[in-house]
């Protein structure tokens, strides 16, 4: 039988091998020892799509289960706080008190009938607690434990602001009481900075940034090398090294160019995963980038913004950056006359400012996408 593939290119699953967190996974656990003054126990983690924030959130929540720490997950919608106080927290007190807890269990005798064994909430108590009310018991539970409370919250940026205050009052309220307790929360760099602009998200916009950049070469490198031994087979030095240049340290093409040469492996017979093998899915790599990343995001572009990427996209050479002149001497404008829609992309996240004056792509092959049939370019 052949081995299973142990790429994963795909959205919030942990990879086999998770490449080049260390240092964010070292600062977050010393900020975990140091105590409730840390400053890394209010994180903003933000990085373009696929970038791999939703796998460092689960990699912080394993750092503190490690140590003892309860996880509870915030949604971002409109009953996130009623989720939190209702579900979330009421099942993590019931964990700590364990399931033999004679408070779990009372047992009531009717007459004449079966003795009727009921499951007593004894968390559920009238009026509705606050959260501050709810994380203040659980915290109290954990301080004797010597251990603390995390609260994620994915996709910020679909969070709603009201909802977002009431949680960041509460863990500021616990934190000024010296409870261990740290917030973390991930999402798209756009809505996060649209979001943060907002009255009432004061504690969040002071929380430790941290922006996701792409994975070094060395550390890409070596993931596909330990990866590909983990999966079974062996990956040449020759052939990682070709890898980590054409997914370009972004964790997503990482994982589709890990898979697409695995797959390709299998094709070729052969237990070593080979440059050739990497060169033959390159355009497979590029294609699928185009189809599952570029596309989607294209989606709600309207045309006037999609001119200046068609602009970026003909005079970059080889994803080298442009300057703002050319694109505008190329649309025959002033470059004045783009700065709107150059603001409206960067918000984006679909392109960024590598020096002052120039602009190129955020992500590896939107280039080659909208130079492709695959996308329609507009009339202009
Ligand atoms: N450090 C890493 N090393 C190796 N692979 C990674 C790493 N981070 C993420 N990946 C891989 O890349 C894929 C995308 O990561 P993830 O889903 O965390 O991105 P994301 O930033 O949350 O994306 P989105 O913006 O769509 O939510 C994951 O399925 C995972 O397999
Ligand atoms: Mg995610």
């Amino acid at each position: 039988m052949a081995a299973r593939n142990p790429f994963r290119p795909t959205f919030g699953v942990s990879p086999t091998v998770l490449a080049g967190r260390d240092s964010l996974l070292q600062s977050f656990r010393l900020g975990l020892a140091e105590g409730p003054g840390s400053p890394f126990r209010a994180l903003l983690i933000s990085g373009s799509r696929g970038m791999g924030k939703t796998v460092l959130l689960n990699e912080f929540e394993d750092a503190t289960a490690s140590q003892g720490w309860i996880t509870l997950r915030a949604y971002p919608d409109a009953s996130m706080v009623d989720a939190l106080i209702n579900s979330a927290i009421p099942t993590a007190l019931q964990q700590l008190d364990g399931p033999q807890s004679k408070r779990m269990l009372s047992s009531v005798s009717i007459p004449g009938i079966a003795t009727v064994t009921a499951i007593a909430d004894p968390y559920k108590k009238d009026p509705t607690p606050t959260l501050i009310y709810r994380l203040r018991e659980l915290g109290s539970m954990l301080q004797k434990r010597g251990s603390g409370i995390l609260i994620t919250l994915d996709e910020l940026q679909s969070a709603q602001v009201d909802q977002l205050h009431v949680l960041a009052t509460a863990v500021q309220d616990l934190l000024r009481d010296d409870f261990d307790i740290a917030l973390v929360a991930a999402g798209l760099p756009e809505g996060i900075d649209r979001l943060l602009q907002h009255e009432g998200t004061t504690f969040i916009r002071r929380a430790e940034r941290i922006l996701l950049s792409p994975v070094e070469h060395a550390d890409s490198v070596h993931m596909f090398i330990d990866t590909t031994a983990e999966g079974g087979k062996q990956m040449s030095m020759e052939a990682a090294e070709l890898a980590a240049t054409i997914s370009n340290g972004y964790p997503y093409s990482m994982q589709l160019t890990g898979s697409l040469a695995w797959a390709q492996s299998n094709l070729n017979n052969t237990e070593l995963i080979a440059a050739r093998e990497v060169e033959a899915v390159r355009t497979e790599v590029i294609r699928r980038m185009g189809m599952q990343v570029h596309e989607p995001s294209l989606h709600q572009v309207p045309d006037g913004e999609l001119t200046i990427l068609y602009a970026i996209a003909q005079l970059s050479q080889d994803g080298e950056m442009v300057s703002t002149g050319d694109i505008a001497n190329l649309m025959n404008v002033k470059p004045n006359a783009l700065s709107m829609q150059r603001k409206q992309l960067l918000r984006r996240g679909l392109i960024q400012v590598p020096k002052y004056g120039y602009l190129n792509f955020t992500l590896p092959y939107m280039r080659e996408h909208l130079l492709s049939n695959a996308h329609h370019r507009p009339i202009t």
